[in-house]
């Protein structure tokens, strides 16, 4: 039997019922495999790797290693997150890296999209082998892989994603969800117990807001954008936008204009609101999002972040433009 193919006889997991069996099944077949041996696994906090960290720690417990490396380009709060959930609600063996300084300092200077993407897919690499390293005893690597990354093993993720490991790590692999689509996936971690935030989470680039600070990017702008997002996401919340778009984030571009706060010239970066609805990210529309919430964003924002004087809404499909700035 190939198995890397859905049986056509496997039901879609859409009930609590449904996942709890699939969780049982999983548990015995990682004990099965996994034995009392130690199994390494790289936790992003997105979505596949949140769920197989928590089957795994159902199963194994401490003999599953969760690294979590923060490259610094993270979401506001999403790595106290993954530190909150499984360090100290899950009691998991987890090992947080901030790995902030190498990354910005790696990248200082580097405005070519692709040259950032491929300094931070490889520091990335680099820092999660540096500690693989320094285990002893480790004899699995556990994975997020889903079924979509089967199916289109040259798409989106395999390319862009940072979670690629060196080839010499000649671990055996352990990928519970791998037969599994995303809405199961997430079914399954509700039924886990994880956070919904954390299971419903949107997706993000592998590289982070390293893509949505355009060109160059430097700390000080990398914080206005981590702020405006935040508030963005709060706003959100508030409203009931959040369950109704698929994606929605700032871009801050590496521009100055001239703007007055508090009667002076104030020179400042403007921030850009992109939210999209699509069902597969290859095309995708805007959403219509109410004047006075746009208001209140706006006025926040400005109000709040340190070096923003402009926040504008990038009303523009996919195609022609792409959902993310770069
Ligand atoms: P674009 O910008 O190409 O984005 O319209 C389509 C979807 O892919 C996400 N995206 C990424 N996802 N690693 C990922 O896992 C990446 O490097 C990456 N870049 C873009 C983007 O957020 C959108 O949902």
């Amino acid at each position: 039997m190939d198995n890397n193919k859905r049986p056509d006889s496997m039901a879609r997991i859409t009930t609590k019922e449904q996942a709890d069996a699939f969780i049982a099944e999983q548990v015995q077949q990682i004990k099965a495999q996994v034995g009392d041996k130690k199994v390494l696994l790289a936790l992003s906090g997105g979505v596949d790797s949140s769920v197989v960290a928590a089957l795994l720690i159902k199963a194994i417990g401490k003999q599953l290693v969760c690294v979590h490396v923060n490259h610094g380009l993270m979401r506001k709060g999403e790595s106290e997150q993954v530190i909150e959930v499984f360090k100290n609600q899950l009691d998991a063996n987890l090992i947080y890296i901030d790995a902030t300084d190498r990354f910005l300092d790696l990248l200082k200077g580097v405005s070519e999209p692709e040259k950032k993407r491929k300094i931070i897919g490889g520091e990335f690499i680099k820092v999660f082998d540096e500690e693989a390293k320094k285990l002893e005893g480790i004899s699995f690597l556990a994975q997020g892989t889903i079924y979509p990354d089967i199916l289109e093993s040259d798409g989106v993720k395999a390319h862009h994603n940072v979670g690629g490991l060196p080839e010499e790590m000649k671990f055996e692999l352990v990928e519970p969800v791998k037969l599994l689509f995303k809405d199961e996936v997430r079914v399954v971690g509700k039924a886990l117990g994880l956070p919904v935030s954390m299971v419903e989470r949107q997706p993000f680039p592998g590289p982070g807001l390293g893509v949505r600070c355009l060109g160059a990017i430097t700390r000080d702008r990398l914080n206005a954008l981590r702020e405006a997002d935040a508030i963005l996401r709060e706003e959100f919340d508030k409203c009931g936008l959040n369950t109704k778009v698929w994606q929605y984030f700032i871009a801050v571009p590496d521009l100055k204009s001239v703007g007055v706060k508090d009667s002076k010239r104030y020179e400042g970066w403007p921030a850009i609101i992109r939210a999209v609805n699509t069902t597969d990210a290859m095309s995708a529309t805007i959403e219509e999002i109410p004047y006075d919430v746009l208001k209140r964003i706006t006025a926040r924002i400005t109000a709040e972040v340190e070096g923003i004087n402009r926040v504008l809404y990038d009303l523009t499909p996919k195609p022609v433009g792409t959902i993310e700035w770069e």
